[in-house]
């Protein structure tokens, strides 16, 4: 039988409604905020991404799935071409093709899949889907101003609110310019030069090639030697300092909470200054729901002209994951099911309900035509914690049959017990 390959995957109904909503909330969020959708090929050439998200990075390194696309014709030449591993090099690229700097500031966004050769597990596969965005243009259309990365961070907490995901967190650093990371750079590489001997062979080859890259390494063993390294919170220039700054006072005028993680600093090299996450607790390991920063330099060493830029890229698959955690969360199931037990008991058992209703237990009430066996299905069925039983016996004595339906241990409590021993 011929399978999805790993680490692809099919969307089946009824999965596929919550991408159609998730897709046209962030649409109707997309047009709030002025910013329009552009749509660029699945496959550019290798050396978009080599140059511009950086040949040390794990992506470009170990991730890219790549072919050499062979000429039909003698007189072409044959091209090494690559499945977009993320979108942002693509949208510079066009940015540069079209001369996109004649319209002023670009606020732009895409809706589509990526791909990366990483170990697939829960969220996170090797086609995946990429929400993003990015606001690029000339410095003059106010490109480069910290009003632009406020109303990014801002525009990402309203809609991960307007979903309903909730429990996000906001983490921001500022990996400051080209000025900072030479200093920076010497700083690290000074730093790790009686240190590389003792970590991964990834790290002792970034140690000399590109010692940012050092703190995108997982190895467990080398972590503590990488909380010892110096930050880029020292080094950043008096610019950068006063950049990052003014972001954090729009963000905190507009109300969205975040915190500082000066080991941040995002796996792809064409980031300048402001750079952040969005992690959501419910996602286990696979916990970055998105993440995006600034990249001043990108268009120029692409070989465009300057045009600051800052975006981001939600991975949706994670969007939808989280989505429907909460969802789930938000739907308790019942704490007790009361099966009224033969002709007369609905009173009684409406009264009971009542009453444990009143201190918060989830209640679902049947019916007393329904047989003891029908009672205990629709309890199961509906994950009931307890089934209380309401017979004649029971009210004249006051007792009643309370049944924890995993355990199937079952006692009889007095009235005035039961709501005690049910939130127990
Ligand atoms: P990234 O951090 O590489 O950034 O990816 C952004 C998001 O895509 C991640 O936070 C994650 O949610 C999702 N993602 C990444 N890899 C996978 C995977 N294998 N499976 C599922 N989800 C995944 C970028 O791609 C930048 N282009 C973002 C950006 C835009 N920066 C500026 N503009």
């Amino acid at each position: 039988m011929i399978k999805a390959v790993r680490g692809t995957r099919d969307l089946l109904p009824p999965d596929t409604a919550l991408w159609n909503f998730v897709e046209a909330a962030v649409r109707d969020v997309f047009r709030a905020y002025n910013f329009q959708e552009i749509r660029t090929p699945i496959f550019e050439e290798t050396q978009l991404f080599a140059r511009g998200v950086g040949e040390e990075t794990d992506i470009v390194a170990k991730e890219m799935y790549t072919w050499e696309d062979r000429s039909r014709a003698e007189s072409e030449k044959g091209t090494s071409l690559t499945l977009r591993p993320e979108n942002t090099a693509g949208v510079v690229r066009a940015y540069i093709e079209h001369k996109l700097w004649d319209r002023g500031l670009n606020k732009l966004f895409y809706i589509g899949p990526q791909f990366r050769r990483e170990r697939p597990q829960k969220g996170r596969y090797r086609q995946f889907n990429q929400i993003g965005a990015e606001a690029i243009g000339p410095a003059s259309a106010g490109s480069e101003s910290p009003a632009r990365d406020a109303e990014i961070l801002e525009l990402l907490a309203t809609l991960l609110d307007r979903l309903g995901i909730e429990n996000w967190t906001l983490e921001l650093n500022s990996i400051g310019c080209p000025n900072d990371r030479a200093a920076y750079n010497e700083a690290l590489r000074k730093a790790l030069e009686p240190l590389a001997p003792k970590m991964c062979s990834d790290c002792q080859r970034r140690a000399v090639s590109n010692p940012l890259r050092v703190f995108d390494c997982k190895v467990p063993g080398d972590q503590p030697i990488i909380e010892t390294l110096p930050r880029i919170s020292q080094y950043l220039d008096e610019p950068c300092r006063q950049h990052f700054a003014q972001v954090q006072t729009i963000l905190k005028a507009t109300g969205v909470p975040f915190t500082l993680n000066d080991r941040l600093v995002r796996g792809l090299d064409y980031y300048t200054r402001t750079a952040f996450e969005f992690t959501h607790g419910a996602l286990g390991a696979q916990n970055a729901i998105l993440g995006g920063g600034r990249y001043d330099g990108l268009s120029e060493s692409l070989g465009g002209p300057s045009a600051p830029g800052i975006g981001f890229a939600i991975g949706e698959d994670r969007l939808v994951l989280a989505l429907k955690q909460s969802a789930e969360a938000l739907q308790k199931k019942p704490d007790v099911y009361i099966a009224p037990l033969g002709t007369g008991m609905n009173p009684e058992a409406a009264r009971l309900a009542r009453e444990l209703r009143r201190h918060d237990i989830v209640v679902e009430l049947g019916d007393e035509t329904f047989r003891l066996k029908k009672s205990f299905e629709v309890a199961t069925k509906l994950g009931a914690r307890y089934i209380l039983i309401v017979g004649e016996n029971e009210l004249k004595a006051e007792e009643f049959a309370l049944k924890h339906l995993e355990s199937g241990e079952q006692r009889s409590v007095p009235r005035s017990d039961l709501v005690r021993a049910i939130q127990a």
